[in-house]
Formats: structure tokens, C-alpha cells, sequence
């Protein structure tokens, strides 16, 4: 057995094992995009997402600046993986966590988070964000009313994409030795696309950083066009990516281009990672891919790609790697 993962030394915290994710060449999957197909997987990250890094930072950026203080509370509107992330933050570092989801979050994201002890606050999906009832909303009410709250506001937060500028940019840039030349993956609040895309233009400014976005989403036609256009905007499937709003984390100077991925060639993806690659993967990571895949005739026959995927498949198993589930929604 090969194993390039050095035998890590015993650290105080789990905390303390976030970051330095292993690298991983694509390669049945990837036969047909020219150059190499590297994964940056980030379901090791002990939450099994990226969100582990700026939901520390987010913390910790906090108490340095008082605004989280001793015995206090976390309130934050998320997906699921930034409420992992927290979680593990506030149980070791001794703060109690409420999150708001919105109701398309799959089960599973809803019980891990109970099972770390998180308060849940499920919240309508089909609602505008400035709606009372929806899950920003409700994190903004529970924050006026509960004392000594915090709300980090992932989406507005700048320490998110710092997270990113700190560690996973290095990290992708050292394991490439230098040699990557396409960043892509999904964007929601855009944390991940740019810290890592502003740590990447600065050691080399010709590195293209592509984001994956879904039909529902506002980002594509923004970039695009500088129009936030609101008839771009309807609920759609995919968890993770996408967005009704414009979040302050989003650098839409660091992004060159943008591509949209339907949720049935985002789901067909990821199946096709975990049966082919053993990579069982979260459902935008499927998207992340296939955004890769439908730029392929962009890419030189020298290009090396690092595809960053965000979280684990567990999270999912009732949806994507659900046949009757995909069925039901005219995916299989
Ligand atoms: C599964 C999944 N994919 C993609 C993203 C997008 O990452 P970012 O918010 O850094 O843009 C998220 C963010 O919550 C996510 O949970």
C-alpha cells in the first residue's frame, strides 16, 4: 500500500487537525479534459468541508475583536457545512451554536448538526432574503433578541475569504509546486474562490479562476453583464452553490469567468466521481466538475486544474446517491 499522507503528531484539539488536505489526480473521469485534473478534496477536513477553515477563522477573528465574548452565543444562517464547521469550533472553545437552514438542506445536514449540540432553526427556501421568514432573516431576529449573540454572517464576513488567502491558497499553490494554471469551483458566498483566487493571481496573475454557479443564481449574469437581475432568480435543487444576493465575500474582479451547471449534470457528476475516481463527494462537487467538463475546449493540452471539492457525500445519500430520489426528479 502507497501512502504519500505523512503520519501527522498528536495535536490538543480537533480543531487543530483542520487544513492540509490531500491533492488528488483525477483520472478515469478526467480521460477526455486535456492536461492534468487534480482534486483538492476537502472532505478530510475534520467537519468533511471546506467550511472548517473560515468557520475557525470566523471565530477567532471574533474574539479578537470582542465581538464574541466568554459563554456567549453563535447565530449563522448557513447551509449546513459552515454550521459543521462552527459546531466544532463552539463545543471545543465552549459557546452554544443556533443555526438557520433553509428547508431544501438535506436531513442529514440537519441531524449532524443536532448531534454536535447545535439549536436548528428550519426556515422556507421559497422566500425573497429580505423576507421575515427567511433563514438570513430569522439569524438577524434571534441575533436582536438573544444577548451576548453573535452572528457571523458568512456571506458579508471577510474573514470568510481570509480563511481561504491563508491556508487552502498556499496549500493548492505548494502541492502544485507552482504548476497550476485553472482553479474552478462552486460559489456561494465566495469565500472559497476569493481567497484562494486572490492568493493565486498574486503568485501568478495568468492562473484562470473559473466559478461554477447554478441556473436560479444571480453571479453569471453579474459578472457578465453588471446587472443584478432579479428574473434570473428561482429555486432550484443543487445545495452549496448559488446565490439571490450579492455577497460581499464574492471578488467578481478575481473571477474570470463564470459557468452554470443544471442540478441533474451536477448530481449525474457526482455519481460518476464516487463509481469512478471512489470519490464520494457532495452534490455541488459533482457540479464543480462538470463546470470543468463543459469548459474542456478551453483548456490547453498543458493545463493542470485543481477542481476544489467542498464536502463529503454522506451528506447526500438520500438524494444524489438515492436512485428513487433521483428519479423523482427526472435525473435518472
Ligand atoms: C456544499 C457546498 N458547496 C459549495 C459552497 C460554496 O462555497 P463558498 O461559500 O466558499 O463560495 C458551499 C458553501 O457553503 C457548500 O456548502
Amino acid at each position: 500500500m502507497k501512502n504519500n499522507r505523512s503520519n501527522p503528531p498528536i495535536v490538543s484539539n480537533i480543531l487543530e487537525t483542520i487544513g492540509n488536505t490531500p491533492m488528488i489526480e483525477l483520472n478515469r473521469i478526467a480521460d477526455d479534459i486535456p492536461g492534468r485534473v487534480l482534486a483538492k478534496v476537502e472532505y478530510f477536513n475534520p467537519g468533511h468541508s471546506t467550511k472548517d477553515r473560515m468557520a475557525i477563522k470566523m471565530i477567532e477573528d471574533a474574539e479578537s475583536n470582542g465581538l464574541l465574548k466568554p459563554g456567549g452565543t453563535i447565530i449563522e444562517c448557513t447551509s449546513g457545512n459552515t454550521g459543521m464547521g462552527l459546531a466544532l469550533g463552539a463545543i471545543v472553545k465552549g459557546y452554544k451554536l443556533i443555526c438557520t437552514l433553509s428547508d431544501k438542506q438535506s436531513k442529514e445536514k440537519i441531524d449532524v448538526l443536532k448531534a454536535l449540540g447545535a439549536e436548528i432553526h428550519v426556515c422556507p427556501t421559497n422566500v425573497s432574503p429580505d423576507h421575515p421568514d427567511s433563514y438570513y432573516s430569522v439569524a438577524r431576529k434571534l441575533n436582536a433578541e438573544i444577548p451576548n449573540s453573535y452572528f457571523p454572517n458568512q456571506y458579508d464576513n471577510i474573514s470568510n475569504r481570509i480563511a481561504h488567502y491563508e491556508s487552502t491558497g498556499p496549500e493548492i499553490w505548494e502541492q502544485t509546486e507552482g504548476k497550476i494554471t485553472h482553479f474552478i469551483v462552486g460559489v456561494g458566498t465566495g469565500g472559497t474562490i476569493s481567497g484562494v483566487g486572490k492568493y493565486l493571481k498574486e503568485k501568478n496573475p495568468e492562473i484562470q479562476i473559473w466559478g461554477v454557479d447554478s441556473y436560479g443564481s444571480v453571479f453569471k449574469k453579474y459578472h457578465e453583464t453588471g446587472e443584478f437581475d432579479a428574473s434570473e432568480i428561482y429555486s432550484y435543487i443543487t445545495e452549496g452553490i448559488g446565490e439571490d444576493i450579492l455577497p460581499k465575500n464574492v471578488q467578481f474582479d478575481l473571477i474570470d469567468k463564470f459557468e452554470k451547471v443544471t442540478d441533474k449534470d451536477g448530481a449525474l457528476a457526482a455519481r460518476e466521481l464516487a463509481k469512478k475516481e471512489g470519490l464520494l463527494l457532495g452534490y455541488s462537487c459533482g457540479s464543480a466538475f462538470q463546470g470543468l467538463r463543459q469548459l474542456k475546449h478551453l483548456l490547453p493540452a498543458e493545463a493542470v486544474s485543481v477542481v476544489l471539492f467542498h464536502d463529503h457525500g454522506s451528506r447526500y445519500i438520500n438524494k444524489v446517491y438515492n436512485d428513487d430520489w433521483m428519479k423523482e426528479n427526472g435525473f435518472l
